[in-house]
């Protein structure tokens, strides 16, 4: 008998008692807006959602039509229903705050709408994450502080792929569950639980076309792989790079493996690529709810405070046990 994404909500809230009701709506009500955006990749070109939006985010990147497509379906379907304050978005310089003729709720959302834009066009898998927290102030008004809060904090955490098929990633701290969108059915349905990410792999992504750039601890460790059978690792291994986060976690997920997005010399001031709030600590949590481990290179990921809404981070996340040498060879550099 098959268990839908609703049945496993129900049961973690009632049964468990890992969620409140209102994370179960708010969980609910971010799926059925990942199926809507799954509809809308899968039509393409004849959906006229393929493109540039000739707009720019506020890190500077071009938008692509279906970054604010995502974008307004996630907002459009979570503002009304009561569970949250408020949104926080890649693809929006500020918070939203619920409007004022919408109940308010306790709940936080982040999300990175469309994950892998440079993919759009070209029929890759791309994505979308999201983050929850929740509002700790006692303050009737929500402020951008008010997410400033470490990746420790969240209380669900998840993604949605949209490739070969639709497949929604969840954790609500109870281990890693995942659930294939049934198109005729209309709904996920649960096809793993418990994921476990191996902890030993041959298997690296990371864009080789930085290398020259990189640190040392990286480089090292890179060189070492690419030794092969002859080097100090005596194996071979396999590199994938998909260029979509959500892509490349989903298969670590699947088979495990090491990513890596670190800082490198070509903009020194800033920390890495990827954004800390909405796309390292939901991956994060994932990855370690799975077995798997997340770092900077020195820090735990979702141990960083966060200063900014937008700020980045240097990641390597996966297999346990390549995260703790890419680690070690940080602290013993
Ligand atoms: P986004 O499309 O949300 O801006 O994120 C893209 C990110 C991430 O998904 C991916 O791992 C990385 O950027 C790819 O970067 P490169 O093009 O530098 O390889
Ligand atoms: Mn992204
Ligand atoms: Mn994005």
């Amino acid at each position: 008998m098959s268990i839908s994404l609703t049945r496993y909500l129900v049961e973690e809230q009632r049964d468990k008692g890992h969620i409140p009701p209102e994370l179960r709506l708010l969980l609910e009500v971010v799926a059925r807006a990942c199926k809507s955006i799954s509809h809308a990749v899968n039509k393409g070109a004849l959906g006229g959602v393929l493109g540039s939006a000739h707009t720019e985010n506020i890190q500077g990147e071009v938008q692509k039509k279906l970054d604010i497509i995502a974008n307004d379906v996630l907002i459009e379907a979570n503002e009304w229903g009561g569970h949250l304050a408020a949104m926080a978005s890649e693809e929006m310089d500020d918070i939203y705050a619920v409007p004022n003729r919408y109940p308010q709720g306790e709940y936080l959302l982040l999300f990175d709408p469309l994950d892998g834009s440079s993919n759009i066009d070209v029929n890759v898998s791309i994505g979308t994450i999201f983050s929850v927290l929740k509002k700790n102030s006692a303050y009737p008004t929500v402020s951008k502080e008010d997410f400033l809060q470490k990746g420790s904090e969240q209380v669900a955490a998840g993604y949605c792929v949209y490739g070969p098929q639709t497949t929604l990633v969840l954790t609500v701290g109870d281990g890693v569950a995942m659930f294939t969108l049934d198109r005729e059915q209309g709904s996920f349905v649960l096809t793993q639980d418990h994921v476990q990410i191996p902890v030993d792999t041959k298997e690296f992504a990371i864009n080789m076309s930085n290398m020259r750039h990189w640190d040392a601890p990286v480089k090292r460790y890179i060189d070492e792989c690419l030794l092969g059978k002859e080097g100090p690792r005596a194996k071979d291994f396999n590199m994938r790079w998909i260029a979509s986060m959500v892509a490349d976690v989903h298969r670590i997920l699947t088979r495990g493996g090491v990513f890596m997005y670190p800082w490198d010399k070509r903009e020194p001031n800033k920390p890495g690529k990827l954004r800390l709030m909405y796309e390292a600590n939901p991956m994060s949590w994932i990855v370690e709810q799975a077995g798997g481990a997340s770092t900077n290179g020195k820090t735990r990921i979702m141990d960083i405070q966060p200063k900014e809404l937008h700020e980045r981070v240097s990641v390597i996340l996966g297999s346990k046990n390549e995260v703790d040498r890419v680690t070690q060879y940080h602290t013993h550099a």
